[in-house]
């Protein structure tokens, strides 16, 4: 396991300020992703969660400081070319073509992944191609089962691993998930957060933004937490969760109590 900072960061968001007319949403917030980790960014409703992953992702503008990929700054670029360099959001709302198939709900993805690919598109890299990816990225949320199938008819935790799938077809850096696991009961969630795991074992760096606790204990390596707009504390989730400023901004919110510890990391990188 790396010593803290012994790698580059993936991501760095660097002062980062979001106001919307009068209201601040993002309070001049700072942290660094590094590769392969699974970052949970947690906080109260309305902390801001949202908007930062807009931020990163290009939907909102940072009224100031810097978001880089890999040292390159982000900043002016819009969302299509925020996902040509590597990022792909997973949005809180699950919105999949209704008509089509699952699986081909996940190749036309992995098709817009080819296009953003000169060299592949020069290649002519076939849609038998796609279709072939998007059987794997089915395989890999789990659900290569309903590939045939529409998803009109299908259940939310279906249609959840769906969402994943189509963000994976990108051959995404950093993953960004929005509460995958919102309305799923505990079975369910756990089962997808599993899953979410899995895929960060497999190589994608994932921040994951997400009220069930007890999961986000139980998968991520390190926490980010906001609280109206502010960022109050960030490390390992134990000593997060042990903060002082972090009970107090979660007392008569979310249950603190759900959250179980997940086994020790090894020397709490990054922290
Ligand atoms: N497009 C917008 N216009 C105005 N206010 C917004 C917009 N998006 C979010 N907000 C406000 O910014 C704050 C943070 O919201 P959000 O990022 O959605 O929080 P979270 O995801 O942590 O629940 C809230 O007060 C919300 O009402
Ligand atoms: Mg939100």
């Amino acid at each position: 396991m790396n010593a803290p900072h012994a790698s580059k960061a993936l991501l760095s968001v660097a002062g980062v300020t979001v106001r919307f007319g009068g209201l601040t949403a993002i309070d001049n917030v700072s942290f660094d992703v590094y590769p392969g980790e699974l970052l949970g960014l947690i906080g109260p409703n309305g902390a801001g969660k949202t908007t930062m992953l807009r931020a990163i992702t290009g939907v909102v503008r940072a009224t100031q400081g810097d978001v880089a990929l890999e040292g390159d700054t982000l900043n002016g670029l819009p969302i299509h070319k925020r996902i040509q360099k590597g990022l792909s959001l997973s949005q809180q709302l699950v919105k999949p073509f209704r008509e089509i198939s699952v699986l081909d709900n996940v190749a036309l993805a992995a098709g817009a992944e080819r296009t953003r690919s000169p060299l592949k598109a020069l290649m002519h890299v076939s849609q038998h191609d796609e279709v072939a990816i998007g059987r794997r990225m089915l395989e890999r949320v789990g659900i290569a089962a309903h590939a045939e199938q529409k998803p009109g008819i299908q259940p939310l935790g279906i249609l959840k691993r769906l969402e994943m799938a189509r963000a994976l077809a990108l051959g995404p850096k950093l993953l960004l998930l929005d509460e995958p696991l919102a309305g799923l009961n505990s079975k369910e969630a756990r089962a997808l957060a599993d899953t979410i795991g899995d895929i960060n074992k497999q190589g994608v760096t994932i921040i994951l933004i997400e009220h069930n606790l007890g999961e986000v204990m139980r998968i991520c390596q390190r926490l980010v937490v906001l609280d109206n707009g502010r960022k109050i504390a960030s490390g390992e989730p134990r000593s997060v969760m042990n903060d002082a400023a972090v009970r107090a901004a979660y007392l008569g919110g979310d249950t603190l109590a759900d959250a179980q510890p997940q086994q020790p990391v090894e020397g709490g990188r990054h922290a």
